[in-house]
């Protein structure tokens, strides 16, 4: 694991969109698997303006998303496919046709899984994968549990990840309990990952995704033994690890 230290959420977000530019650029037709929430909103803008001055193009990209709310349709604003086009999708060059999200709208959680597993398998898992971290360490809404999960599948929220993401709806009671997610087995096939964590709230998270035991009580550490995995935290976040 390489952690690399940002000044602050700017300078994270620019050296986040740096790695995925890498990316696109070496392999145009690369698969990237792509994170919701508000740490990569930076490194998406970053990522447009570089597509707007014409030093990106992402006709040939196809991307797959670690999650969705069950529940949502595809053109629900709270749903995660919505924020992709907000964000990412409808700024850029992409094909929307190549653009992949769980199917929240599909009431058949064993259906809905194993078809978005057979899609990420059969485009060879990602070139490199995009991860937020939650206050509790999950990775896409893999929460701390008693054993880390393989495939695509449906998920109770917790009542720390329901509180965090309430900030994005009018009630609490609007956040949805369940959630379709790429499994930890699913994240680990991708050939790089990139981490992306900033603000205090995140430090304990880190901290332990980077130097804690393995254990799925903070599935992120998991990513310790994967073999091509960048950390980019902010001071904040990093508050509790060593000075290297
Ligand atoms: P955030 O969420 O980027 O909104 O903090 C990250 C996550 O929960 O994975």
């Amino acid at each position: 694991m390489k952690i690399l230290r940002a000044k602050d959420y700017a300078d994270m977000s620019r050296k986040a969109a740096n790695i995925i530019s890498a990316q696109v650029i070496l392999k145009p037709d690369c698969v990237l698997g792509l994170a919701t929430g508000s740490t990569p909103i930076g490194t998406y803008q970053q990522l447009i303006k570089w597509y707007e001055k014409g030093d990106l193009d992402f006709s040939q990209v196809s991307t797959y998303n670690l999650d969705e709310y069950r529940g949502l349709t595809h053109d629900d604003p709270q749903s995660y496919h919505y924020f992709m086009r907000e964000n990412l999708f409808d700024h850029v060059n992409i094909d929307q046709a190549n653009t992949h999200v769980p199917d929240g709208s599909n009431p058949d959680a064993d259906a809905a899984c194993a078809e978005y597993d057979t899609i990420v398998a059969a485009a060879g898992y990602p070139d490199l994968q995009l991860l937020g971290i939650g206050n509790n360490g999950h990775i896409g809404f893999n929460e701390p549990d008693d054993h880390f999960s393989k495939g695509t599948h449906c998920v109770d929220l917790t009542e720390s990840t329901i509180q965090a993401n309430s900030r994005l709806f009018d009630r609490i009671e609007d956040v949805p309990r369940q959630a379709y997610t790429m499994g930890t087995q699913t994240i680990m096939s991708a050939r790089a990952i990139l981490v992306i964590a900033n603000g205090e709230a995140k430090a304990q998270a880190v901290h332990d995704m980077c130097y804690g035991p393995i254990t799925p009580s903070c599935p992120a550490s998991i990513l310790q033994l994967h073999a091509n995995c960048v950390v980019i935290a902010d001071e904040a976040a990093l508050a509790l690890c060593p000075a290297e």
